[in-house]
């Protein structure tokens, strides 16, 4: 019977085993050690202007890895690294990326202001700032000086959406700052 037990755990290693090698045939270690350098847990635990990329939609992930490389968002540091990238890479990337998973506990908010201008987010970033679909970002746990320098720059028209252009303009600077507050003091379940 124990034989047999252990017949059957080593099946099933073997089969996941399979499976990540399928989802990642080819995958460049590399390169993901590369991106590891600014976007690793323990960095974006301090480096409040540097975006968590662990749990972030695959699809949305994509989009800007695609958007820096052709220009159409601009960013200094991104721009050079993602130049060389191809599709492949990107997709693989964004899967990475979309299936790791981030721990950050949140925080007692003495100031409460940002949870009611998150009230004009829900439709779109979810109650809790989990999107619905892949192609839009979660906010949920995000760095506030990451979220508030973006809400910046679509503000500015440095970062381009039709959409959030035009909400990031509607907020006064200090409503922006309360709800990049908001949500990173929300933190993670995982
Ligand atoms: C030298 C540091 C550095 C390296 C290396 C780096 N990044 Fe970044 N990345 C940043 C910074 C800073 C930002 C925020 C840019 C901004 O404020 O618009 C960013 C933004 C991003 C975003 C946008 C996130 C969002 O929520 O919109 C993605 C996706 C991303 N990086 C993926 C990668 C990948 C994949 C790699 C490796 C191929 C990589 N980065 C390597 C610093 C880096
Ligand atoms: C009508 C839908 C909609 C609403 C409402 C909305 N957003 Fe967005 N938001 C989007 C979309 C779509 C994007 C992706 C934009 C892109 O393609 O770059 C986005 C992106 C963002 C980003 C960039 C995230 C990142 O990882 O770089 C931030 C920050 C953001 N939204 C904050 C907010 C806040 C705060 C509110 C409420 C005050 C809000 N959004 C309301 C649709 C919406």
């Amino acid at each position: 019977m124990k034989g047999l037990q252990r017949i059957g755990v080593r099946f099933l290693l073997g089969c996941i085993a399979l499976n990540i090698g399928a989802a990642y045939a080819g995958f460049n270690k590399g390169l993901l050690n590369s991106c590891e350098s600014c976007h690793n847990e323990s960095l974006v635990n301090q480096v409040d202007i540097y975006p968590i990329l662990h749990g972030q939609k695959q699809g949305y992930l994509e989009a800007q890895l695609k958007a820096f490389r052709d220009g159409t968002r601009e960013n200094a540091l991104m721009a050079d690294i993602v130049k060389g990238l191809s599709d492949k890479d990107i997709t693989q990337l964004a899967t990475h990326y979309s299936n790791q998973t981030f721990f950050k506990a949140p925080k007692q908010a003495a100031d409460r202001r940002g949870a009611d201008v998150r009230a004009r987010c829900v439709s779109c970033h979810g109650l809790s700032g989990k999107t619905i679909n892949t192609e839009w970002p979660n906010l949920l746990g995000q760095n506030s000086g990451y979220l508030l320098n973006q809400l910046n720059n679509f503000a500015s028209g440095e970062r381009k959406s039709v959409i959030m252009q035009q909400i990031a303009n509607e907020l006064t600077p200090e409503q922006r700052q309360q709800v990049a507050l908001y949500y990173d003091q929300q933190g993670r379940a995982q």
